[in-house]
């Protein structure tokens, strides 16, 4: 740097100057605008690297328009090498660094991957799996989630990092941990089970009785005889202990997490935010219980097959953003390819841009590679990055790149907008659970079933919520509820008030089977909807054929499981009727249908292939008068809003596989170009951000 006409002295002075301001103005500047609305970031693993590197590594992010970096979630053994020696210098300066390139920070508690030599001194920190074998040190997530003396350890290096980084201009918030997943079974686990099943029941009467204990003598005359189900009843077990087993797991993920937040939030700046990162449909916990304590939901969208399915991933989407019914962070996805499939295909060019705007059009406000550089050892050596192992661009860095600039122009558009929703697709883990352990036919998947009736309808709709069956009901017009199985009192009461104060339920097969404990619900199905239904599932039969159905709606085919329906009010309305088939559905209702008020609800007694279930959501729209936001969309393109207060921001991603053209029905601004657009050409995996008058 020179100045020109200047005397030495003062060159110099003048040189001081403007180094301190280039070190103290993009941090007064980031810390006071705070981070952009539409973020690109990536995993980033400064401990792994010389410190020298890391100026050369920020530099590339920032020509990529990476925004922000996760840090530290993996390196508990560099923050803390030896039992209380303590080490956050280098930390702070990666984040230091990471910040003057104008990157922000989201800091990981590094509790998913504790150092040698505390499992080492305290082996009971360590899980014990079903065989009765503790984990071992050299992978991760080997710590028992329920331990005392790991939470201990966890609150102290959680609250040091907090007290270092609660005040840092560029951190902007909190991962907890790293996808919460295993459990333990050891001795001390199970009590304390026990004593969350003596605080849940009260007495062993109660809980006997509940759980039908005189049933090959699962009776307990002590709460010490109470065992823990193997490989967490996916194996084995009443379904009452089953169901208990993951509850606990559930409050004991709330409370393992709650233990970490405590420690970071009276020491940090109001404006960092407190999350962790889930991962899609992952069933092992309760996912709504411990996100009751966060901030803001995050998750880890990957696409193993190398495709993307906008369906099957949007749902995914959703789902997070109904954890908090608010938008959410993609924290980590894949630059290509993952390297734990069984083959890792990468996403074809375009696809990781198409699958990053689909994100935003869902409602995420970052997206994040999982990761930047490779390690050069450990388990994830082929696994898809922004740098190779020399440190320099791979092929896909350019396609993020452009990614991360359009984020960069589109920011300022998306800026406090947010997804709103006409339908309600609900969701239950306890659903999911009661199936997973007795399928009936393994060909049913609740899952599929759910993006069975999504698909069609999000075309439609082109926005979907997806929630539990407690939350508030009556903004929307339609309520989809495939294989809820498990319909507590509470829940049941929430879905009689939104269908007589005019709300549209749809009830699909399996629905309203158990009870609170996971018991048979003594109506049959749809258990305490029956008398609102006026009708009732008189017998279930998994399907080996397709199974012809006519009515109404027109022709459908009926797969893998279906229900033989009765009617017993006199308005019931039979929608769809099996024609012949394995003798006992034979003619039997398969969809019924009750106006009550304003609304109605609907009973759909089967699977059905993807051909009628268009049929079925046509129906569903016309019945609960649902709009589509930008009519005249071709099939593949995936069109999405995000609502400003007086702007709608439309998103349209080609997953089609050719080119198409939308047509709009007003010139709207296009974000990405500029101009106006009348038209959009799109080629596959094509996007275009459009902005216009709400
Ligand atoms: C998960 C983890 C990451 C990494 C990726 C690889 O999402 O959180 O640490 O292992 O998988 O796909």
């Amino acid at each position: 740097m020179k100045f020109p006409h200047q005397p030495r002295a003062r060159q110099f002075l003048l040189y001081l100057l403007v180094c301190l301001a280039a070190l103290v103005l993009p941090t007064a500047v980031m810390a006071e605008n705070g981070p952009p609305p539409l973020l690109l970031g990536t995993a980033w693993y400064p401990e792994q690297w010389p410190e020298s590197r890391w100026e050369q590594d920020l530099t590339l992010m920032q020509q990529a328009h990476i925004h922000f970096v996760r840090v530290g979630e993996f390196a508990w053994n560099k923050m803390e090498p030896a039992e209380g020696q303590y080490d956050f210098d280098w930390l702070e300066r990666a984040v230091n660094l990471a910040g003057k390139h104008g990157i922000y920070v989201v800091l990981g508690t590094p509790t998913a991957t504790p150092p040698a030599w505390l499992t080492q001194k305290y082996p009971e920190t360590l899980r014990v799996d079903d065989t009765g074998r503790r984990d071992e040190h050299g992978n991760r997530a080997q710590y028992n989630w329920a331990s005392p003396k790991y939470r201990e350890l966890a609150r102290e290096i959680a609250g040091r990092m907090a007290k270092r980084f609660g005040h840092n201009p560029y951190v902007i918030g909190w991962q907890i941990d790293n996808e919460y997943s295993q459990t333990s079974s050891d001795p001390a686990t199970q009590k304390i089970f026990q004593d969350w099943l003596k605080q849940h029941y009260g007495t062993l009467d109660n809980m006997n009785q509940r759980w039908s204990g005189q049933y090959w003598s699962e009776w307990y005359s002590d709460w010490s005889q109470i065992p823990i189900p193997l490989h967490g009843g996916i194996d084995s077990g009443n379904p009452g202990i089953l169901l208990s087993w993951r509850r606990f797991t559930s409050d004991t993920w709330r409370s393992y997490q709650k233990n970490q937040i405590d420690a970071i939030r009276p020491e940090c700046d109001p404006r960092m935010f407190i999350t962790t990162n889930t991962m899609g449909f992952f069933i092992w916990y309760d996912h709504y219980v411990p996100q009751q304590d966060l901030d803001m939901s995050a998750w880890d969208d990957y696409f193993s097959n190398g495709k993307v399915d906008p369906a099957a991933n949007g749902a995914a989407h959703d789902l997070t953003r109904g954890f908090k019914q608010k938008n959410f962070w993609v924290m980590e996805t894949q630059p290509g390819f993952v390297n734990w499939s069984d083959v890792n295909p990468p996403l074809a060019p375009g696809a990781d841009r198409a699958a990053a705007w689909h994100d935003v059009a869902h409602g995420a406000d970052a997206v994040g590679y999982w990761q930047w550089r490779s390690a050069l050892n450990g388990q994830e050596q082929y696994h898809g990055t922004l740098v190779g192992p020399d440190g320099t661009p791979v092929p896909i860095y350019p396609e993020i790149q452009r990614t991360g600039a359009e984020f960069e122009r589109a920011g300022a558009v998306l800026k406090d907008t947010h997804v709103e929703s006409q339908v309600a697709i609900l969701h239950s883990y306890e659903s999911r659970w009661a199936i997973e352990w007795q399928p009936q036919s393994s060909k049913f998947d609740p899952i599929e079933q759910l993006i069975s009736y999504y698909r069609p309808l999000r075309e439609i709709a082109q926005s979907i919520d997806i929630i539990p069956a407690t939350r508030s009901l009556s903004q929307y017009k339609l309520v989809v509820a495939p294989a809820y199985n498990l319909i507590t009192a509470e829940e049941a009461q929430n879905l009689i008030a939104y269908v007589n104060g005019g709300g549209n339920l749809v009830l699909g097969p399996r629905s309203g089977m158990k009870d609170i404990d996971n018991a048979l619900q003594v109506e049959r199905q749809p258990g305490p909807l029956v008398p609102l239904l006026g009708g009732r599932v008189e017998q279930y039969y998994s399907l080996t054929q397709p199974v012809p159905a006519e009515g109404k709606l027109g022709s459908m085919t009926a797969e893998i499981w279906a229900e033989a329906l009765s009617t017993k009010a006199p308005d019931d309305e039979v929608l769809l009727t099996y024609g012949k088939s394995n003798g006992w559905l034979d003619h039997a209702p398969a969809i019924i249908t009750r106006k009550v008020s304003k609304g109605s609800i609907t009973y759909v007694g089967a699977c059905f292939d993807a051909a009628s279930m268009k049929t079925l959501a046509d129906w569903m729209a016309r019945n609960a008068g649902l709009t589509t936001p930008l009519p005249n969309v071709p099939a593949g393109v995936e069109a999405s809003q995000r609502y400003g207060a007086n702007h709608v921001v439309t998103i349209l991603v080609n997953f089609s596989g050719s080119e198409k053209d939308v047509p709009l029905p007003i010139p709207m601004d296009n974000v990405l170009e500029g101009g106006k657009m009348s038209t959009v050409h799109l080629v596959n995996y094509g996007v275009a951000v459009l902005d216009h008058p709400r």
